[in-house]
């Protein structure tokens, strides 16, 4: 390897010569021919990330003095860059900032959009450190047929929902890339320093993108890159550019910190630190893909509680045997329902679900009862959503959007 940016690389284009069995993430596709979703581990050998091991998790207990999120505890949140590196940051007393994001395709939010961000709310209630969102309208606008003005009113509509996930203001600002970039000089700046070292052959083989792809998208991922560098939020961090970042993410945006953690060193700046997760799968399955289009592939935040009934009664794929008789004798399979999927990523209560994985695999538990189980927990999470989402107004998402200065004091260097 001549040169050190060939280390974290990967090329799209090599998993996508055998489309037929291999597994394909990238941030624009995510599909799989298996029942149980993707291959993980192979994915992490893949992209060189690192599991989460048991030691780790205990070592986030010991220092912070409480039990992980379950999120992170079943394996959700299953693969990281650099972790150790902000637990040692956290530990010395240190600080650090979050760094996570969205892209505005729709007003129509779904339960698996949300995952990231109730985990990010974890993370900044359980560690205090201050945390920006960046909404990448001006992605949407490059990939999807949706206008400037139509990606724009989507970041804020989106912006409520990320909202009643429960951040604070204090701890917390929202970006539009669009509003932002044209009143922060610090945001470009960074833009620029970025792509000066980012080759097109490089795009390429991290991105798959080929000579017919616009100049936009080509240059896009140096946007996404920037809020990576406490460099680029003056305000907040007091123009220091040594402010450690972790970003919580779903593993399909990996690509972009690769190549974010390979222009680090030679811009002076830190590598960010990264948390991956596993998808959230369709009702139909993991195989199928979640689309914001298709209200039945998944429960939306806006559906009503009948609507979850009978999104999951109907569609939800069970692992349940055909017949009642067949379930009594040869028991569930709960690596393919989709119910008890859910069940891991909404129920918080380990002990309720190991009863319910022993009982539905043994047969004893029938798909019906499993089913019923998440139809409660859902309609209940959604309706506490319906209600905090209602209390955003307009006015309170233009404070998480103001530029200003978080609670955090950063002396300078
Ligand atoms: N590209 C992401 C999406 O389409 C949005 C995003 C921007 C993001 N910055 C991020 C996601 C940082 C995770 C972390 O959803």
């Amino acid at each position: 390897m001549s040169n050190p940016s060939q280390i974290e690389k990967m090329s799209l284009k090599d998993d996508q010569v055998n489309e037929e069995e291999e597994d394909i993430v990238n941030p624009w596709e995510v599909s799989t021919h298996s029942a149980k979703g993707v291959d993980y581990d192979k994915l992490i050998r893949k992209f060189g990330s690192t599991r989460i091991d048991h030691a780790l998790i205990k070592r986030i207990e010991n220092l912070t003095g409480r039990p992980v999120h379950h999120l992170l505890r079943r394996g959700i949140f299953f693969s990281q860059r650099d972790l150790e590196m902000i637990l040692n940051v956290y530990e010395q007393k240190k600080p650090f900032y979050l760094y996570t994001g969205r892209g505005p395709s729709s007003e129509a939010m779904h339960m698996g959009h949300l995952i990231p961000f109730i985990f990010t709310k974890w993370l900044q209630d359980t560690f205090d450190v201050p945390l920006v969102i960046q909404l990448t309208d001006d992605e949407k606008f490059l990939w999807k047929d949706l206008t400037l003005e139509q990606t724009n009113h989507l970041a804020f509509e989106n912006a409520k929902d990320i909202i009643a996930c429960g951040f604070d203001v204090e701890k917390t600002f929202i970006f539009s890339d669009l509003d932002f970039l044209t009143n922060s000089p610090a945001f470009y700046r960074t833009i620029c320093r970025i792509q000066k070292l980012v080759t097109y052959n490089q795009v390429k083989g991290i991105f798959g993108f080929t000579d017919s792809d616009s100049i936009g998208k080509i240059s896009f991922p140096a946007v996404q890159a920037a809020p990576s560098f406490s460099c680029m939020f003056p305000e907040i961090f007091n123009g220091r550019s040594d402010i450690p970042c972790l970003i919580p993410c779903a593993i399909d945006q990996d690509p972009y910190f690769r190549m974010t953690r390979d222009v680090a060193p030679r811009m002076g700046c830190l590598k960010p630190a990264l948390v991956h997760s596993t998808f959230f799968p369709a009702l139909q399955g993991a195989q199928s893909k979640m689309s914001a289009s298709d209200p039945n592939s998944s429960i939306f935040v806006t559906d009503t509680d009948q609507e979850i009934k009978d999104k999951i009664n109907k569609y939800a794929f069970s692992g349940g045997g055909a017949t009642v008789e067949e379930h009594k004798t040869k028991g569930g399979n709960c690596e393919v329902d989709v119910s008890y999927q859910y069940l891991t990523f909404f129920m918080e209560d380990d002990q309720r679900l190991e009863e319910i994985r022993m009982a539905y695999t043994s047969g004893e538990l029938m798909t019906g009862s499993l089913k019923k189980e998440l139809i409660d927990i859902l309609q209940k999470m959604v309706g506490e959503h319906r209600q905090r989402r209602e209390a955003v107004t307009d006015e309170i998402v233009r404070q998480f959007m103001k530029p200003r200065k978080l609670k955090y004091d950063y002396p300078a260097l």
